[in-house]
């Protein structure tokens, strides 16, 4: 495993972090047991990755708990997350108070089985919701902070919906948060204008999100994400194969598969730092790990991804 400074959080993590949300919820999506994910669990704090994420809503929290008792709590780097609204961002939700979002983060370390969390993220907040962040949340934070149960503040954004990242570029320059979660990947590269420049600048962690998620995991869903960029005007079809948008890369000398690809893409972006991956299997973390410890993809394929995905800003790959 590689390790690398998360920013200001001055904190050796691995570059690879265990998603346990997303589609696969560690398997838990298709049926897997507490007890089977947190295999896996193990599993990737076997193979060097020390660096898990996941939220009050995923219904992973117990699993890592398990995967996690008996390890060296202090070389593991665990991230959590509440919604900032009591249904997420889509419904323009009640908001939680400060008293409700202290009890779901004491709900989450009850479930973690642990007494304090190295990062407690503001989840897949909205603009809208910033203001609440800021002026109601965030102080409660910094008494929790304060007493111990959360070393680092951080911030997801939701990206489904906001794939040109207009929330963190309203949040970052207020210089609150150590560390932010962005989607990130090679049909929407758009963060490498919007966001890291803003990272960089102000020492903020950056875990990437989404670097395959469902748009990257086949040929089949990039065809139909592809697609919709096209009809939404955002990838000139002149510039693609529609039938097979992606062929050139797999064709390429040295490039295993389109995720593959994909992950090494991700990795070698200036200003991220931990590249997300989610999986039910086993099989598949050793193989995105290999692939995110691969080299850059080679020089003339970066350049031609640019050319190609270097303005698009509308596919969250979801
Ligand atoms: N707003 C937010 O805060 C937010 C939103 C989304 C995600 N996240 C975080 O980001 C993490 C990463 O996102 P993600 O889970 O979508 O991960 P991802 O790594 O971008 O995509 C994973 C998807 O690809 C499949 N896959 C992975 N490796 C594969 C392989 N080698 N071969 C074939 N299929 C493969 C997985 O299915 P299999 O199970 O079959 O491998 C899964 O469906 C999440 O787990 C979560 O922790 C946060």
């Amino acid at each position: 495993m590689d390790f690398v400074r998360l920013g200001r959080t001055d904190q050796q993590v691995s570059v690879a972090g265990l998603g346990c949300g997303g589609h696969s919820r560690l398997g838990m999506a298709s049926g897997a047991s507490s007890e089977q994910a947190s295999e896996l669990i193990r599993r990737a704090i076997d193979l060097g990755i020390n660096f898990l994420d996941t939220a009050m809503v995923y219904g992973t929290e117990e699993a890592v708990g398990l995967g996690i008792r008996g390890t060296d709590r202090s070389k593991l780097f665990l991230s959590t997350k509440s919604w900032v609204g009591k249904g997420g961002a889509e419904t323009k939700p009640e908001k939680y108070t400060p008293a409700e979002f202290t009890a779901n983060l004491d709900a989450s370390l009850k479930r973690l089985g642990t007494d304090y969390v190295d990062l407690y993220h503001f989840h897949g907040v909205s603009h809208d919701q910033l203001g609440h962040v800021h002026e109601v949340l965030l102080p409660e934070v910094r008494r929790q902070q304060q007493a111990g149960k959360i070393r680092f503040v951080g911030m997801t954004e939701m990206f489904r919906f906001d794939t040109a990242h207009t929330m963190m570029q309203a949040a970052l320059p207020q210089g609150e948060i150590d560390v932010v979660m962005i989607g990130f990947n090679l049909l929407n590269p758009s963060a490498r204008k919007a966001v890291f420049p803003l990272t960089l600048q102000h020492d903020i962690g950056t875990l990437i999100m989404f670097a395959v998620r469902r748009g990257l995991n086949s040929v089949e869903h990039t065809i139909e994400a592809v697609a919709k960029m096209i009809d939404k005007g955002d990838l000139d079809p002149a510039s693609i194969n529609p039938a097979d948008p992606l062929d050139f890369l797999r064709a390429a000398a040295g490039v295993k598969s389109q995720i593959e690809a994909a992950y090494r893409f991700c990795r070698y972006e200036p200003g991220a730092h931990v590249i997300l991956t989610g999986t039910g299997s086993a099989a598949h973390l050793e193989e995105n790990i290999e692939s995110i410890l691969a080299p850059p993809l080679p020089p003339e394929l970066s350049a031609k991804l640019a050319a190609i995905f270097g303005d698009c800003s509308s596919a969250s790959a979801d």
